[in-house]
Order: structure tokens, then C-alpha cells, then sequence
């Protein structure tokens, strides 16, 4: 069984998305143990404790320094043992010293085809603010292995969703999460969890291996 710890910051439909995925078994052999929000009210959290999973809060405000919040961010995951990290609307910078501790086990889901829209400043309902400024016609979702810089590990999946005219940045952000996001990111932990995702360290890369 493949030991999960889902972060989060707000809302949590991408962890809800994952929770029902492990409840119709479209995820096999995997257990969400712990989620870790940064934000006190979150409705990830409220989330979590409906579906029985203990949630716990880390926040950098209760830190006298961002090393301290590191450090505690990093025994937040270790006390829980995970095998995968799954940032589910996470709008954290994962620490340089989890990204080390957990090497190829940290997964983020991002509103976009990467390698647009992506890296700083780009999160949230302002990803799709400015897929539409540039008025492209096609976006989506990607999920990739988290490194040390921001949205720039190696792709997991992507799926893309048509941008239809006149549509707002907040109907758009829904037809997303909707179309890509709820669907891609339960499907990358199925993956790893049957082992068929491998990770060209060489490339930054991945392949995904046939059922
Ligand atoms: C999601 O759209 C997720 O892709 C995005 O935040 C939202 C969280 O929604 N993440 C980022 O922008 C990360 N760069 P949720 O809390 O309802 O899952």
C-alpha cells in the first residue's frame, strides 16, 4: 500500500477528487495517511476530517523563521512515512530539504499545459487570467515530479481542455479542474503506485510502462 500525504491550501477539490478515487478503487493500492495544510481554515482540511484522515496545519506564520517552518514542514512528512508527496493545490515553495529528502516522491498538479503558464507568480485562478490575456485557444492541467525550482520537474501527464470564446477566468479555472485536473491527478498516483511510472534522472524525463 503506497503511504500518501496530500499538502494543500485551500479549497481541496483536488484532494477530494483523490479521496473518491480511493474510495471507487480508480486508485489501487494506495492510502492517503496524512493532509498537511499551511492554512489554519482551510476547506481541504474540513475535507480530510470528513473522509476520517487526520490533518494537521503547518504554517510559516507560526515559525519565528523560514528555516524553522523547513524543518517542521519536513517532520510534518516524516512523521507520517510517506512513499508519495502529492502537493493538491499547494501554493507553498516545497523547501530545498524535502525536495532532497524525497527524491522522485514529491508530485504537484499545475492549471496548465507546462511549460506555459508555469513558475512564479503563476498559481492559482491567475494561470488562467493569463491564458486568457494571451488569448490562447487551448490550456489544461499537468502533473509532474516536483524539483527545486518552481513547475520545471519532469512531466507526468498532461491533458488539454479548449478554451471556448468569451469564457472567464473563473468558469475556465472550473472547466480545468473539471476536465483535467480531477481526472489526471488521481490517475499519476494509480500509476505510481502499480510502478509504471519511470523517471529518466538523465533526461528529466519520464515513461510511463504498459499495464
Ligand atoms: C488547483 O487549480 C491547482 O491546480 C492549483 O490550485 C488549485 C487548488 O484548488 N495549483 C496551483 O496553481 C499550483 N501552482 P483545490 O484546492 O480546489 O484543489
Amino acid at each position: 500500500m503506497l503511504r500518501v500525504v496530500v499538502c494543500v491550501s485551500g479549497g481541496g477539490t483536488n484532494l477530494q477528487a483523490i479521496i473518491d478515487r480511493c474510495a471507487d478503487g480508480t486508485i489501487r493500492n494506495a492510502q492517503i495517511v496524512r493532509v498537511i495544510s499551511n492554512k489554519k481554515d482551510a476547506f481541504a482540511l474540513e475535507r480530510a476530517k470528513k473522509a476520517g484522515i487526520p490533518g494537521i496545519c503547518i504554517s510559516p506564520k507560526d515559525y519565528s523563521s523560514r528555516e524553522e517552518f523547513n524543518l517542521a514542514f519536513q517532520k510534518g512528512l516524516d512523521e507520517a512515512e510517506p512513499d508519495l508527496i502529492v502537493l493538491a493545490g499547494f501554493l507553498v515553495q516545497v523547501p530545498r530539504n524535502v525536495v532532497a529528502a524525497y527524491p522522485g516522491k514529491i508530485i504537484n498538479i499545475h492549471p496548465a499545459l507546462i511549460p506555459s503558464f508555469c513558475g512564479k507568480g503563476f498559481y492559482g485562478l491567475r494561470v488562467h487570467e493569463a491564458a486568457l490575456a494571451r488569448g490562447v485557444k487551448v490550456t489544461g492541467a499537468t502533473v509532474h515530479f516536483v524539483d527545486e525550482n518552481m513547475d520545471s520537474g519532469p512531466i507526468i501527464i498532461q491533458k488539454a481542455v479548449d478554451i471556448p470564446e468569451g469564457i472567464t477566468a473563473q468558469d475556465l479555472q472550473q472547466k480545468v479542474m473539471r476536465e483535467a485536473e480531477w481526472i489526471i491527478l488521481p490517475k499519476a498516483i494509480d500509476l505510481i503506485a502499480q510502478g509504471r511510472v519511470v523517471l529518466d534522472e538523465k533526461t528529466k524525463t519520464t515513461h510511463i510502462l504498459p499495464e
